[in-house]
């Protein structure tokens, strides 16, 4: 158990990674607070700038210090220091140039990907369509935005992490995707702290200090719903075209509509509906069985005035011994081509 104390002098070590200062000259030790039956410390640390790739670096650098001092988890907020303390220390602060939302990409479209509710395939689908888009011969990216479920990072099979260079953080490459996720810069699996305005920051960072190059499609795997976060999300991305994932269930169609409406309050155009899990065909009579009901994609097709772009089935891809890619279906298996297909209509339309 960490005492105050103890969490104080652990933080003071620490720099600030733009003024080179400990945070015990800067003074960016805002807040301690110590939850002592789940010995949990929640900590707000001022520093110079920020937003950039350095305050993650300096992220992971305070959670693993506070953590090997012994607390089980840590909270973390980061604010900026006054004008006044940064002036302090480094008086000739160099201005900060404004740039485009996305480094070196300006003709780079975006795709979100929303649904109305967990578990319907967003993330699945995001995944696949990237690489489907990627093997057409395009430029593709992925921002897993799913502060609750990141899972495009295991779904692909990434085990590296994305490397800081310079100011720039070099996304992980898989199947020619380049991937950030969320996941990259939180503890194992650990709940997530940050909400609103701090997840928007953390977007706004993924656009801008990750080094994408140049890209044709930017895919989002956003927080499924129309809660709070996911509305802050659709509110602060660029202008960008959205797809909706939804079973083939008629109330599951009914909860992603929301979501659509959502996308179009927000003036996203709607690019279609996948419904993933739409039946499962057996192998040994090629009989198709709907599981999980049927009509829900057209359904939601019609209220949102859109098309569904493709009806994918439950499968597993195929178990390859020397790649491993739990979700990714393979470009000749059966699912693999209607991601293809799929891929196709969107460099159609957008
Ligand atoms: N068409 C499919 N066939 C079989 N399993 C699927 C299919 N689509 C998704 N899954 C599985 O269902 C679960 C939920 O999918 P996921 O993409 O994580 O959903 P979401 O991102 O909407 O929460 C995962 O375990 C995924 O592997
Ligand atoms: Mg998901």
């Amino acid at each position: 158990m960490l005492t105050q104390e103890q969490v104080l002098e652990i933080l003071h070590g620490i720099q600030d990674p733009f003024l080179h200062k400990t945070l015990e000259e800067t003074g960016g030790v805002e807040e301690i607070k110590i939850k002592e039956e789940k010995n949990h410390v929640s900590v707000k640390i001022l520093i110079a700038k920020t937003n950039t790739a350095e305050q993650m670096e300096l992220q992971q650098t305070i959670v693993n210090a506070l953590k090997s001092g012994g607390a089980a988890t840590v909270g973390l907020r980061f604010d900026q220091l006054s004008d006044e303390v940064i002036q302090r220390f480094q008086p000739a602060a160099e201005e900060q140039k404004e740039e485009s939302l996305l480094d070196g990409g300006s003709d780079t479209k975006f795709i979100s990907v929303a649904s109305g509710k967990g578990g319907v395939g967003k993330s699945t689908v995001t995944v696949n369509l990237a690489v489907a888009l990627t093997r057409l011969g395009k430029k593709v990216g992925i921002i897993d935005a799913d502060i609750y479920g990141f899972s495009v990072p295991d779904m692909m099979g990434v085990e590296e992490r994305p490397v800081v260079r310079g100011e720039k953080i070099i996304p992980v490459e898989r199947f020619g995707v380049k991937i950030v996720s969320m996941g990259f810069f939180v503890e194992d699996n650990s709940p997530i702290i940050w909400r609103g305005p701090m997840l928007g920051k953390m977007l706004t960072s993924f656009f801008k200090e990750v080094e994408w190059g140049d890209l044709d499609y930017l895919l989002l795997d956003l927080p499924p719903g129309t809660g709070d976060v996911a509305l802050d999300v659709h509110a602060m991305l660029p202008s960008s075209k959205e797809l909706i994932v939804t079973t083939p269930h008629p109330t599951a169609a009914f909860v992603a509509a929301r979501a659509g409406q959502m996308a179009l309050k927000t003036d996203h155009e709607i690019l279609g509906v996948v419904e993933n899990m739409a039946y499962f065909e057996s192998k040994e009579t090629g009989n198709k069985e709907f599981v999980f009901g049927r009509g829900g994609g057209v359904k939601l097709a019609e209220t949102l005035k859109t098309n569904v772009l493709g009806h994918i089935p439950l499968q597993q891809p195929y178990e390859e011994e020397d790649v491993f890619a739990p979700s990714v279906y393979q470009a000749d298996h059966p699912s693999g081509v209607i991601y293809r297909n799929m891929a196709a209509k969107i460099i159609d339309k957008y």
